[in-house]
């Protein structure tokens, strides 16, 4: 595992005094409709680090980027509409808003505070030398505090200056939720107990190719499913009828089986499915074995016998890695399988002999549905960021971290 100071290592904040001015950048890119938090996972998860940083005296002056402003004021974009849901997920405790991320209006505000007080400043990305890592841009916000705190690990794979700039000109910690994200993702490929399994759902292999290629050398069993299986079965010469599937992917699903042959780990594809004629709540289905899928009928979910079998078969692996549905679980009733299979993850980690380790957008939309998210050793608050750790791939953040 990388080394990296955590808050209770941290001398640079040791050994400061009380009133410490912290810049500590949160992911508070949260889904939004109409001006109001739909989910607010992000905020919850990221408000203990804010607690414990307040708790020992410091000014915490919270950083973030919303959206996609592309260094322009958008005031759809603003962080306004965040305050009041941080004050709720901080127990009520006050916190003022900056107008800009920078200059005398950030400035002023952060001088205002007293020890323990906590300031959010507006949208990072209003100004282009966040995306940038603009030099003058990372020294503006430097000015402002004295330690950077990076509790963003959802933004880690991007180097941008709040993420990678502001950890190479101010000693740097890793906040709470970055520890505990990390923390988690070593125990699921950096030193897991083994055997490992990994599930990998979607619609496209080739969103997901670096993926499956870097975990076809780490893991024991990897699962695929979702449309993305359809690619696979398609390039083994099954017909998967109006099935969404990547035919020009077909020589690339056989090289990931190939990989997977030689690092002797087990690809296992779906041997009944659900299919429909077309993806609609309720629509008329039938379940069939792989090598009956009609012309005019497409995929949506793997069968009853894959999912008891997936379900059966997990009590083999000691960890369990999860990205993306097992099918269209978006639109009943082809959730069934996720959730069985999902289940049955939840079940084995709670009597303890699972780790269960899961993220990516639509995975946790996926096992909350299913019910299940809290039964999870781990669920990431990352997307991309995951995805790209998945990969292989540093994460700028992170490694900006390393000390
Ligand atoms: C995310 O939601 O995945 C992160 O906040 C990163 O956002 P971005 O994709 O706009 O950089
Ligand atoms: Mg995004």
């Amino acid at each position: 595992m990388v080394g990296f100071h955590t808050l209770d290592r941290f001398p640079a904040l040791n050994d400061a005094g009380s009133g410490t001015r912290v810049l500590l950048r949160g992911d508070l890119n949260v889904p939004m409709r109409d001006g109001v938090v739909v989910d607010a996972t992000r905020i919850k998860r990221l408000a203990p680090t804010i607690q414990e940083l307040a708790d020992r005296g410091c000014r915490v002056v919270i950083m973030s980027h919303f959206d996609r402003p592309k260094g322009k004021v958008v005031p759809e974009m603003s962080l306004k509409p965040l305050l009041e849901p941080l004050r709720v997920a901080l127990g009520g405790r006050d916190v003022v808003f900056a107008t800009d991320c920078v200059g005398k209006i950030a400035q002023s505000v952060i001088d205002g505070l007293e020890p323990g007080g906590i300031a959010l400043l507006e949208n990072l990305r209003f100004h282009a030398g966040e995306e940038a890592n603009d030099l003058s841009f990372v020294k503006a916000l430097a000015t402002l505090g004295e330690v950077f705190v990076n509790d963003a690990f959802s933004a880690a794979h991007r180097a941008h200056a709040s993420t990678k700039g502001l950890a190479q000109v101010l000693p740097a910690a890793a906040g709470r939720l970055m520890q505990a994200e990390l923390e988690a993702l070593e125990a699921a490929l950096g030193n897991p107990s083994k055997p490992v399994a990994a599930i990998v759902g979607g619609a496209k292999v080739s969103s997901k190719l670096d993926v499956l290629t870097n975990l076809v050398g780490r893991v024991d069993q990897l699962v695929i499913g979702g449309a993305m299986a359809n690619t696979f079965l398609y390039s083994l010469g099954t017909d998967v009828g109006a099935s969404l599937c990547e035919h020009d992917m077909a020589h690339t699903a056989r090289n990931v089986m190939a990989k997977a042959d030689d690092a002797r780990c087990e690809i296992v594809l779906p041997s009944d499915v659900v299919i429909a004629e077309n993806l609609t709540e309720g629509a008329t289905n039938q379940t069939v074995p792989i090598a009956a899928v009609p012309a005019d009928r497409m995929i949506l979910d793997v069968g009853q016998a894959t999912a008891a079998a997936l379900a059966g078969a997990l009590s083999d692996f000691r960890t369990l890695l999860w990205n993306g549905p097992m099918g269209a679980f978006e639109i009943k009733p082809f959730d069934a399988g996720t959730n069985v299979v999902a289940q049955a993850a939840a079940k084995l980690t709670r009597e303890g002999t699972l780790k269960s380790i899961a993220g990516g957008g639509d995975t946790v939309s996926a096992l909350t549905a299913a019910g299940v998210i809290d039964d999870f050793s781990y669920v990431s608050t990352a997307g991309g960021a995951f995805l790209e750790w998945m990969e292989g791939k540093e994460l700028p953040g992170v490694a900006a971290l390393e000390n």
